[in-house]
Parts: C-alpha cells; sequence; structure tokens
C-alpha cells in the first residue's frame, strides 16, 4: 500500500520558489500542483473560498522514496495552496490542499519562530513527547513565516525512527504550511538523514538565506568544536577555514538591514554546556554589524545583554539568544546568573519574532503559551540600534 509517511513538508522559501518534500512508503513518482482560493466578497465580509484554481503543476516520473520539488516563477510574499501527488503501478495518492506563502520582499515585515532540542531532551522528558506536541502546536497559532530549529531535533541522527518519532510526526501539523530551517547539532551527529530530509543550499551543513530586510546565516557550530579534544581542540575559527570564510563573505556581501547568525553551541550562557570557544566568532559578527545570535544546546532560555568585545555594549553589541526550546533542565543552570545573563528560565518555550525594515520584536513563550519574555530592538536609517 502507498502511502505518505512524512510530511509534505516546505523548504527554502525565496521570494519565487518553493521545495516541497515528503516520503512515501514505497518509490513512486512526484507531482505537485500549486493552487490559488479565489477571494469572495459579502458586504463588508470577505473570505476565502476552497482552493481549486491550479496554476502550476510539476512533475516528476522517476520513482523515489524521499520526494523533492522546486516550484518557481511563483509572486513574492504571496498566498498558494499545494497538493502533493504520488503514483507507482498499483496506487495514486495525494496530500489535499495545504497553504503556504512566499518569501517577503525587501521592505515587507514578516515573523519566524525559533525552538530547538525536541529530540535532544528526549532522554530526560518524562511527558512521552507531550513538550513537542505542545510547542509545535503552540507555534503554529502564531502562524508565522518560517520556522527556525537550532539543532538537536532528534535524539540520535543516525536512527531513522528518531526523525518521525521526535520531529516530522510531533510537528506534521506545523510543518505542512511553515518552511523550516534546521541545523546541525551534536545530536544530529552529522548522519545522512539530515542530508536526505532536508533541502538547503549546499553543503547543507551550513547556509545563508535572505528573507525580508534580514540575512540568516546557519553555521555547523559542531565541525567548529571537536568534542573529543574539546576545551584544547584548535578550534579552526580562522581566515583560511571553509566555514569561516563564509560566514565573513556573506556577512561582507549582504546588503540586508538585519543580521542574524545561528548554530548550536552557545557562546554566551550562565549554565552547563557553555562553549566559550565559539567567542572567537564574535569579533568578525561585531565588526559587520550582527543583530542576534541564536543558539540552543543548553536546555533553558537565555537573553543577554547586548555583547561587544567582551562586555555590555548598547551601541555595538550583539544580543545572544539561548532557545533551549522543547525542555527545560534548571539543574544546568549555575546557582547564579552571569555578567552576560539579561533574563533566563528553565521551562520549555519558543520565540516568536517579528520583523520590519526598523525593528526586530522577540517574545519568548512557554509550552503554554505564557509569554514570560520580550525585548524590541529598533534600528535607525544610519543603522543605530536602541532597545526597549
Ligand atoms: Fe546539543
Amino acid at each position: 500500500m502507498l502511502t505518505i509517511i512524512k510530511g509534505p513538508y516546505l523548504q527554502w522559501p525565496t521570494e519565487q520558489t518553493i521545495t516541497i518534500m515528503w516520503e512515501t512508503s514505497e518509490p513512486a513518482s512526484s507531482a505537485v500542483d500549486i493552487l490559488m482560493a479565489e477571494r469572495i466578497h459579502s458586504g463588508y465580509h470577505g473570505n476565502f473560498k476552497k482552493p481549486e484554481r491550479v496554476v502550476k503543476s510539476v512533475n516528476e516520473q522517476a520513482l523515489s522514496l524521499i520526494h523533492q520539488i522546486t516550484v518557481s516563477d511563483l509572486e513574492p510574499g504571496t498566498l498558494y495552496f499545494y497538493n502533493i501527488r504520488s503514483t507507482n503501478d498499483q496506487y495514486e495518492i495525494e496530500s489535499g490542499p495545504h497553504p503556504f506563502k512566499t518569501a517577503a520582499r525587501s521592505g515587507e515585515p514578516f515573523s519566524f519562530t525559533v525552538t530547538s532540542e525536541t529530540g535532544g531532551y528526549s532522554s530526560f522528558d518524562q511527558s512521552n513527547g507531550q513538550i513537542n506536541r505542545n510547542i509545535f502546536s503552540q507555534m503554529q497559532k502564531y502562524r508565522p513565516d518560517f520556522a527556525l530549529f537550532i539543532g538537536d531535533i532528534v535524539d540520535d541522527g543516525h536512527h531513522y525512527d528518531d526523525w518521525e518519532k521526535y520531529f516530522f510526526g510531533p510537528g506534521k501539523s506545523f510543518l505542512t504550511s511553515t518552511p523550516f530551517y534546521s541545523c546541525l547539532g551534536n545530536h544530529e551527529d552529522h548522519a545522512s538523514w539530515y542530508y536526505d530530509f532536508f533541502a538547503y543550499a549546499p553543503p547543507k551543513s551550513y547556509y545563508s538565506f535572505e528573507y525580508g530586510d534580514a540575512c540568516f546565516i546557519c553555521l555547523d557550530s559542531t565541525d567548529f568544536i571537536d568534542s573529543d579534544t574539546y576545551p584544547n581542540c584548535s578550534g579552526k575559527m580562522e581566515i583560511g577555514n571553509e566555514q569561516y570564510d563564509f560566514l565573513v563573505h556573506q556577512l561582507r556581501s549582504t546588503s540586508a538591514k538585519w543580521k542574524i547568525v545561528y548554530f548550536h553551541y552557545p557562546p554566551y550562557v550562565s549554565g552547563g554546556y557553555e562553549v566559550e570557544d565559539l567567542r572567537k566568532l564574535c569579533p568578525v559578527m561585531e565588526q559587520y554589524g550582527v543583530d542576534v545570535v541564536l543558539n540552543s544546546h543548553t536546555i533553558v532560555y537565555e537573553r543577554s545583554h547586548p555583547i561587544c568585545n567582551g562586555k555590555v555594549d548598547f551601541d555595538n553589541g550583539i544580543v545572544y539568544m539561548v532557545a533551549g526550546g522543547a525542555g527545560a533542565m534548571p539543574e544546568w543552570f549555575l546557582p547564579k546568573r552571569s555578567w552576560h545573563t539579561a533574563q533566563s528560565l528553565a521551562e520549555p518555550h519558543f520565540l516568536h519574532i517579528v520583523m520590519t525594515s526598523s525593528s526586530l520584536e522577540l517574545q519568548a513563550i512557554d509550552e503554554h503559551r505564557k509569554l514570560f519574555d520580550k525585548f524590541h530592538i529598533f534600528k535607525d536609517s544610519a543603522g543605530n540600534r536602541t532597545y526597549s
């Protein structure tokens, strides 16, 4: 029997393209229909009809288990629906329509959610996965344009079943309508499934994309830090390292007003699992005006003061967020906070970040949708920041 066993889910949205992936139980062909819904008006009220008008179809006859189709020539910042179809000699299946939106143009506001540790917390989790289900369900209510996962989304990346158990299963409803990006944590361990299931730009372990007025850069911090030799490993966070050179090139070449960098290991957190060696990346990120760095690994929430040159600096500093996400390990905190700690809490959570060309509004929300921290960065046309 031919069935859809993962997804469909959305990858790498641009202003004109979207990539759609899914996995089937048997080898089958791949097809995607893009639909639009008519807007109907009745007096003062407007609503959308069921999407029925197919505006584009892409077919791939070759049989596969993991399906990946990119649809191009779409309109920026536009609501569409998609339906996937797979066939083999005996069966024909489809998903039914799911919504998606192409990427916002420069100048257009957007929002995204951030979480992590859907799998990394698993060996401590007594809730039988309820925390993961809560986090995905609450994120969906905010209807973000996309989602970031900062690693450890599975317990053991080499175990095929983990990807469904910790990520694609509990996230199914959210991921069918929300494009997402992930980065490598130590629990993914560079497993081949990460490369098979995700459609990021090569080499996939690090990449960069632009959305609205922001440049996002994902790094593989597990490649910078060798866990077998840390804290005495070389680090290699210097010119000549392929990934370091990529970071510098992207920061130097982007004209985006906001710069956000994310990777798994936290250079600043007032608890266990802080990886101070990663502070070697800070000077170049400060030099090129990175606004926010997103990390996880320590299974807590923490927001730093703006930091530059190893000190609190509200004029030139970077805010470091630890979004330990789908878990809570209060005993991993030190008994007292560090000098760089602005706010911290050990609760399962996610971030919802709303961005315009001149503001970044961050909310930290727990698994029961309670807001427990928020802050704002405003940026003027000269690039000067103020905080509230
Ligand atoms: Fe980790």
